[in-house]
């Protein structure tokens, strides 16, 4: 059998492609499909199944374009109430493809239709005279060191769901032997779990040794401590669970962008339009379209686009390059931002031409913001997840995780002077953007964020004792 993982680190998603005898399965499609397209074809296979694991909310998928354009059928749990022509799949479902083979887990857990895939590879069974299976694709019901989130479901609590993922990892995936090896749909930096590890896969055995949640011995606690301490939940979630319901529009029939020239963009701009800049966070800072929020292309880009702007923005695009404009359509498509305001017609360099004002982002070092804690009155302004904080964090510091930027502005008043950090400088000067955008007159980003801050060894405290 041929088995190849594709990994998205822009999403932290992991999709399969699976073939035996010239017949192929694709598992979690991202949206742009070609890439599984090439590598049948290269294998000399023919993609003939498609596989949810379950609703997807954080991205949407490509099984809907995939099996138009291959014929393919679409197999996902029966619970999913998917409108699209396909296969609804209950617990022992089994599918044969050449000589592997895929029985289907109802692992209700993560979301009420969530499926793990156990596959049996054939050709290996043939020559061990035994069809012991070889992998299980556990979409987001088992992540490497984690388990999914229980709280992404309207239908039900996220108690009721944390209680049948319990069942699910112990009466189900458990009962696999320890060589089992275990594919997920997310690694490290996925909203989908709490805590991944980074590497993408694993085995049965080594996450029944060291995954916290599959160490909680009964089910009472496992539910208080799955429904504790959840990260935030992004708006548009519920959204691309929605799209991926009913299946996504093909990439090739979304509309063209738009070129906008810069007197267009200031009075949408002024109209309350957002403007999106993709270019890396020091080109920002340098100089930008005032009220341009920046989220650069180096990072998770579509996460943060969805998750700070959300579906319904429409942003105007401003880039360096067409090829950057081209990445930064598909990226955003790939979470379901897919109708766009157009781009600026020339990039910030016509802006200046046009004899606009642009603005500007103050950078400093980890040493230089020390020096003036000391001298003058700076708040600084943590924007990193809770465990990031926890670990650690500068003294006095206030903490506004930039998952939270949409709902609760800080008190700190406009006319202070703010040093915004996270961990490495990419989601701060996503915050900066968006505080300068708010009104904030003296946003200054903390070049190399926490990490720098900690290799030239400034003090920091930590919220809850290390090692205890
Ligand atoms: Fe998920």
């Amino acid at each position: 059998m041929y088995f190849e993982q594709f990994y998205l680190g822009c999403l932290a998603h992991a999709s399969y492609l699976l073939a035996s005898e010239g017949e192929a399965v694709v598992v979690d499609p991202q949206r742009d499909v070609e890439l599984y397209l090439k590598a049948a074809e290269q294998h000399g296979a023919t993609i003939r199944h498609i596989f949810e694991s379950h609703l997807h909310a954080d991205f949407v998928s490509g099984h809907k374009e995939l099996a138009a354009r291959t014929g393919a059928k679409i197999y996902m749990g029966a619970q999913a109430g998917a409108t699209f022509p396909h296969v609804a799949v209950h617990d022992g479902f089994e599918l044969t493809f050449g000589k592997a083979s895929i029985r289907v887990l109802e692992t209700p857990g993560h979301t009420p239709e969530s499926i793990c895939l156990v596959v049996t590879d054939g050709e290996v069974a043939d020559h061990e005279k035994s069809a012991a299976p070889w992998a299980v694709l556990t979409g987001d019901t088992l992540f490497i060191g984690d388990v999914g989130r229980p709280d992404l479901s309207p239908r039900h609590t996220p108690a009721e769901l944390a209680g049948l993922l319990y069942d699910s990892l112990h009466h189900k995936l458990l009962t696999l032997a320890d060589s089992v090896l275990v594919y997920p749909a997310h690694g490290a930096g996925s909203l989908c779990g709490k805590n991944m590890r980074a590497e993408r896969s694993s085995t049965i055995g080594t996450e029944r040794l060291t995954n916290y949640a599959l160490q909680i011995k009964s089910r009472e606690e496992f539910v208080q401590q799955l429904t504790s301490n959840l990260p935030a939940r992004p708006e548009y979630f519920l959204k691309d669970a929605e799209i991926n319901r009913t299946g996504a529009t093909a990439l090739a029939d979304l509309a063209p962008l738009r070129a906008i020239a810069p007197v267009e963009l200031k009075s949408m701009l002024n109209a309350g339009e957002i403007a999106l800049d993709v270019r890396p966070g020091e080109e920002f800072a340098a100089e930008h379209v005032p009220g341009s929020v920046n989220i650069a292309l180096s990072g998770q880009f579509a996460s943060w686009a969805g998750t700070v702007l959300g579906l319904s923005a429409h942003p105007v695009l401003i880039a360096a390059s067409d090829a950057q404009l081209e990445e930064a359509r598909l990226r955003l498509a790939r979470v379901g931002i897919e109708v766009l305001g157009g781009y600026l017609a020339g990039g910030v360099a016509a802006w200046k031409q046009a004899g606009f004002q642009l603005g500007s982002i103050s950078q400093i070092t980890a040493d230089e913001l020390q020096a003036r804690l000391q001298s003058d009155r700076v708040q600084v302004l943590d924007v990193r997840r809770e465990p990031e904080w926890d670990a650690g964090h500068i003294e006095n510091a206030a903490w506004w995780p930039l998952d939270n930027f949409r709902v609760s502005p800080p008190e700190i008043g406009h006319d202070a002077p703010i040093a915004v950090h996270c961990k490495g400088g990419y989601r701060s000067m996503i915050a900066s953007s968006l505080l300068q955008r708010a009104g904030f007159k003296h946003v200054i980003n903390l070049i190399g964020g926490f990490d720098a801050w900690q290799q030239a060894k400034l003090p920091s405290v930590s919220a809850k004792p290390v090692g205890v």
